[in-house]
C-alpha cells in the first residue's frame, strides 16, 4: 500500500502538470501550521523562477485543478504561494479501511530485501549481567523487530564474551578453594565429572572474589591470565572447567534475557571463531596488510581524509595473544561466509566507537567483508542516576540487571495495588511484570540511543506523560470499550470506518494514516525512538478523541459500529508498535 503522503503527492503532481507545470514541483509535506491545514505544498515558490511567474498565480492554477479532486476537502492557494491542503473525510476513511484490511497495516515489502545481522547483547560469561547490558538488549531487540517488520531478513546474534579473563579468574578461585579437584591434576587421565563443581550463585561469588583480588594482587592477576591461556590453548582440565562455566552461565543469561523479552537467533560467541584466527592472521600478513609495530602485529587503518587520529588496528599483541578486535574481525569473516549479509549492525556503548571504526576499516581494507556490506555501529549513551552520574546501587556498586528489573516491577506493583484494590495479589503481580517491562523499555527507547538518560523509576512507571504505562493504559482502555461492545451483542467483524464527524476524530485518523511512513523512517534510521514518538502522539490523539466522542452511548448503531472499527484499527496499530519496541499490553491494568 502506498504511503498516504505519496498518494497525496501523486494527486498534486498531476495537478501541477494539468496546470502546465513540472509535476515534480508537486511534492507534499505534512503541514507545519496544523492550525491552518493538514498538508502543504511549497512547489509554486520553487516554480516561480523557472516559469517567471508570481508563485501565488502558480498556486492558484494548481488549486483550481484540484477543486474537484475527491482526495481533498479543501485546497487553498495563499500568499506568497503556498498550497494548503485538507483531506476529504471520505478519502481518509477509505484509506484507513484499506490499511485495516492489509497485512501489517499496509507496510509493504522493502525495495530491496536485505540480510541483516544484528550483534547485540554481548554478555560476558561468568560475570553477572548488569546495568551495562540493559541498553544493548533493549535497543537491539527493537531494532531487530523494526527491520523484520519492514520486511528484511534479520538475524540477531548475542555474541557472548566467552573467551576472556573473567573465566580464568573463576578457575583461579576454584583452584584456591578446591585444589583437590581432578581438573588441576596434570596427570589425571580419566573422564572429568559431568556435573559442574559449582552452582551459578557460587560461580558469581567466586568471580567477585577473584576479580577483587586481581585488582590489588599482581600474582593473582598473573595466575588468572595463566589460567585463561590454559583453557584457550586447550589444556584438558581447564577446557573442561571452561565448559562447566559455560553450562552454568548460559541458562542464567537466557533467563535474564527472557525476562526482558529478548530473543536471539544465534547464541554464538567469541569462542566460536578462535579457530579462524590463525588463518586470518596469516592471510593478512601474506597479503601485506599486517606488519609489526613495537612487537605487535597491526594493520594501519588511517585515511588521508581523517580529521582525528585513528590508531592502527592491533591484530596480535607482542606475546602473540589475540584481542577484542581480532575476535571481531574473525567473526566478520565467519558471518560473511555463512550469511553474506548486506548489513551488520553492532549495538554497544558509544565508548566503543573507536574500536568499531578500526575493525570496520580493517575488515574492508583486508577484504574480510564484501565491498557492498554496510557495517554500522550504534553507540548508545550511559544510564545515569538522578545525580547525572552513571547509575549506581545505594552501596555504590554496579547494579545487577535483575535488580533493575525488580525495582521497576516492585514500584509498578505498588502503583497498581493502589489504583486497583480489587485485583488479587497474583493478578497484580502478573500485571506489574508486564507493565514494568513496558516502563523500563519505553523509558530507554523513547530517547535517542546516543543520548545518556536518567534511570528514573518514578517517571518511568507513571501512568501519565510520555511513558510506557501511559501507552498501555490507552490500549487497555480501548480493549475494555471493545469488550463492552461485544458484551452488548456487537460483533467485531465486518466493520468499516466511516468518515470523521469531529475534528478530534479526524486528527486520530490522520495520525493512524502516518503509520507506514513512521515504519519506513524508523527502519531507515534504525531508530526505535521514532516508534515511541509516534505512539505517544497516537495515544494522545486517541485520548482527545475519546474525551470528545460518545462511543458505547452512541445511539446511531451504524455510527457506533464505525467508531468501533476505528478503535480496532487504533488498537491494532498500537499493539504492533509496542511489539516493535519489544513489550506487550495486559488485558487490564
Ligand atoms: N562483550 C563485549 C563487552 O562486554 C560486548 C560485545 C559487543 N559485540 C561485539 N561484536 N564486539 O563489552
Amino acid at each position: 500500500m502506498d504511503k498516504i503522503l505519496d498518494v497525496i503527492s501523486g494527486e498534486v503532481k498531476k495537478a501541477f502538470e494539468t496546470a502546465g507545470y513540472d509535476g515534480e514541483l508537486g511534492r507534499v509535506t505534512l503541514s507545519n501550521r496544523p492550525d491552518l491545514c493538514e498538508y502543504q505544498c511549497n512547489g509554486s515558490l520553487a516554480g516561480a523562477k523557472k516559469y517567471h511567474k508570481a508563485p501565488l498565480m502558480i498556486a492558484q492554477g494548481v488549486a483550481e485543478a484540484l477543486q474537484e479532486n475527491p482526495v481533498f476537502a479543501e485546497v487553498s492557494a495563499v500568499a506568497p504561494g503556498f498550497l494548503n491542503l485538507k483531506l476529504s473525510e471520505d478519502f481518509l476513511s477509505g484509506y484507513l479501511n484499506e490499511m485495516a484490511a492489509s497485512e501489517k497495516f499496509g507496510v509493504g515489502e522493502p525495495e530491496k530485501k536485505e540480510t541483516i545481522i544484528i550483534d547485540y547483547g554481548g554478555p560476558n560469561v561468568a560475570k553477572p549481567l548488569h546495568v551495562g547490558h540493559l541498553r544493548p538488549a533493549i535497543i537491539g531487540e527493537s531494532v531487530k523487530r523494526i527491520l523484520r517488520y519492514a520486511g528484511h531478513n534479520v538475524i540477531g546474534d548475542v555474541h557472548l564474551g566467552d573467551w576472556g579473563l573473567q573465566m580464568g579468574q573463576v578457575i583461579m578461585e576454584l583452584e584456591e578453594r578446591q585444589p583437590e579437584l581432578p581438573y588441576f591434576d596434570e596427570n589425571y587421565e580419566g573422564e572429568y565429572p559431568k556435573e559442574p563443581p559449582f552452582t551459578v550463585a557460587e560461580m558469581g561469588e567466586m568471580y567477585a572474589a577473584a576479580s577483587a583480588k586481581c585488582k590489588t594482587d599482581e600474582a593473582c592477576k598473573a595466575r588468572a591470565l595463566e589460567n585463561t591461556r590454559k583453557f584457550q590453548n586447550g589444556v584438558r582440565g581447564y577446557r573442561a572447567l571452561w565448559k562447566h562455566i559455560m553450562d552454568v552461565s548460559l541458562p542464567d543469561i537466557k533467563e535474564n534475557y527472557d525476562r526482558l523479552n529478548v530473543e536471539f537467533d544465534l547464541w554464538k560467541g567469541e569462542s566460536d571463531v578462535q579457530d579462524l584466527i590463525p588463518g586470518m592472521v596469516e592471510k593478512m600478513k601474506q597479503e601485506g596488510f599486517a606488519h609489526e609495530s613495537e612487537g605487535a602485529l597491526v594493520v594501519d587503518v588511517k585515511e588521508e581524509t581523517d580529521t582525528k587520529e585513528i590508531p592502527p588496528c592491533i591484530i596480535l599483541k607482542s606475546d602473540g595473544a589475540s584481542l577484542y578486535s581480532t575476535t571481531d574481525l574473525a567473526t566478520l569473516e565467519e558471518r560473511t561466509q555463512n550469511y553474506h549479509p548486506d548489513s551488520v549492525i553492532y549495538i554497544t556503548d558509544k565508548r566503543q566507537a573507536m574500536h568499531f571504526e578500526q575493525v570496520f576499516r580493517c575488515a574492508r581494507k583486508t577484504g574480510l567483508v564484501e565491498p557492498e556490506t554496510r557495517l554500522v555501529h550504534i553507540g548508545f549513551g550511559t544510564v545515569n542516576g538522578k545525580d547525572g552520574k552513571p547509575f549506581k546501587t545505594r552501596e555504590g556498586g554496579v547494579p545487577r540487571l535483575e535488580n533493575l528489573i525488580e525495582e521497576i516491577d516492585d514500584e509498578m506493583y505498588r502503583k497498581i495495588r493502589e489504583s486497583r484494590r480489587e485485583l488479587s495479589d497474583e493478578d497484580a503481580r502478573r500485571t506489574a511484570d508486564i507493565v514494568g517491562l513496558a516502563a523500563l523499555k519505553y523509558g530507554d527507547l523513547s530517547n535517542q540511543a546516543a543520548k545518556d538518560y536518567v534511570f528514573d523509576v518514578d517517571r518511568f512507571t507513571s501512568f501519565e506523560g510520555d511513558t510506557g504505562p501511559y501507552i498501555l493504559y490507552t490500549i487497555v482502555r480501548i480493549k475494555s470499550i471493545l469488550e463492552k461492545y461485544t458484551q452488548q451483542g456487537g460483533s467485531l467483524s465486518g466493520l468499516s470506518i466511516l468518515p470523521a464527524r469531529n475534528p478530534e476524530e479526524k486528527a486520530l485518523m490522520l495520525e493512524l494514516s502516518g503509520f507506514q511512513a513512521m515504519v519506513a523512517g524508523a527502519s531507515k534510521e534504525l531508530a526505535p525512538n521514532r516508534v515511541c514518538a509516534y505512539i505517544y502522539d497516537l495515544s494522545n490523539a486517541f485520548n482527545r478523541f475519546y474525551h470528545e466522542t460518545k462511543i458505547i452511548a452512541e445511539e446511531d448503531e451504524a455510527r457506533k459500529a464505525g467508531l468501533i472499527a476505528l478503535l480496532m484499527l487504533t488498537k491494532g496499530v498500537l499493539e504492533d508498535c509496542i511489539g516493535l519496541l519489544g513489550f506487550s499490553a495486559p488485558d487490564r491494568m
